[in-house]
């Protein structure tokens, strides 16, 4: 049997004051967060998660693990479609290849830890600030809301931009072997752009940063100015990381696309069909 901890009993408030960011410990923290952010792209809090919590949450990411949907897929960096009128040597003519699963939000126990730590305000509310946001809110996404993504041995995610603004992941278990994640900072706008992805794609390591992202580790990341991928995962142990998703704007959604490429079904009342025959074939 799980032990069950709320959420304000997960975190780390000793180190991470986020309850309260009206206090002057809370506001010097979240402000902290926010300028690292600011200048770096990203904040990212190691060992967010204490010891017996994190036990518990990779426990129950393991226990769901085989409800995850396999998306196999080809895409550029900027997972657009290519321009047929450009150069064939053109980099955004170079496709990418992504291995990945991903257990839906309504796959997930209403009651679990990670639905506890998603729906908790405090979290939501520092994660907002961080990001400078007015108002701010979990996504209504029935499936993208809070999801987990599952890589497997031969796992992997190739570099892209992302198309959201900034992703919120939480490591739970990392795999055996590979299953790095890898970026290069803030290279998005710049006038050598191409050049520096060009060479991002051909395997040179300049400016190429791992992330130490060890498990328990919260790491708020502006994806849509920072190439990023996770490199290939090895070994029986899979990658786990959830995905929190906040915007802006309430009730936001997936468009079907997404939802049909990442978990299968375009709709809630869509059959939960053949789960895991694109995993098992891969
Ligand atoms: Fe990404």
């Amino acid at each position: 049997m799980t032990a069950q901890h709320s959420a304000a009993e997960m975190v780390d408030l000793y180190r991470y004051p986020i309850v309260d960011l009206t206090s002057a410990e809370g506001a010097a923290f979240a402000h902290k967060c926010r300028e690292e952010y600011q200048r770096t792209g990203l904040c990212m809090l190691p060992e967010f998660i204490l010891p017996a919590p994190l036990a518990a949450l990779a426990k129950e990411a393991i226990d769901c693990s085989d409800k995850a949907y396999f998306c196999k897929s080809s895409h550029n960096a900027y997972l657009n479609d290519s321009d047929p009128n450009l150069a064939a040597d053109d980099v955004t003519q170079r496709q990418e290849q992504t291995f990945v699963g991903s257990v839906a939000y309504d796959q997930i126990d209403p009651q679990s830890q990670l639905s506890a730590l998603y729906q908790w305000d405090p979290l939501k509310d520092f994660i907002g600030f961080v990001l400078g946001k007015e108002t701010f809110y979990r996504f209504a996404d029935p499936f993208g809301a809070c999801s987990i993504n599952v890589f497997v041995d031969g796992g992997e995610h190739g570099w892209h931009f992302d198309e959201s603004e900034f992703t919120v992941t939480l490591m739970l278990q990392p795999p055996e072997v590979g299953g790095a994640f890898e970026y290069v900072p803030q290279i998005r706008g710049r006038d050598d752009e191409k050049q520096l992805v060009a060479e991002v794609l051909d395997g040179k390591r300049d400016g190429v940063v791992e992330l130490p992202f060890t498990a328990g580790t919260l790491l708020i990341f502006g994806g849509n100015q920072t190439i990023h991928r996770v490199t290939r995962v090895e070994g029986k142990r899979p990658r786990l990381v959830p995905v929190l998703c906040f915007s802006e704007t309430p009730n936001q959604e997936n468009s079907e696309t997404v939802r049909k490429l990442f978990w299968g079904r375009s709709g809630p009342d869509d059959m939960i069909a053949d789960h895991n025959q694109a995993g098992a074939a891969a």
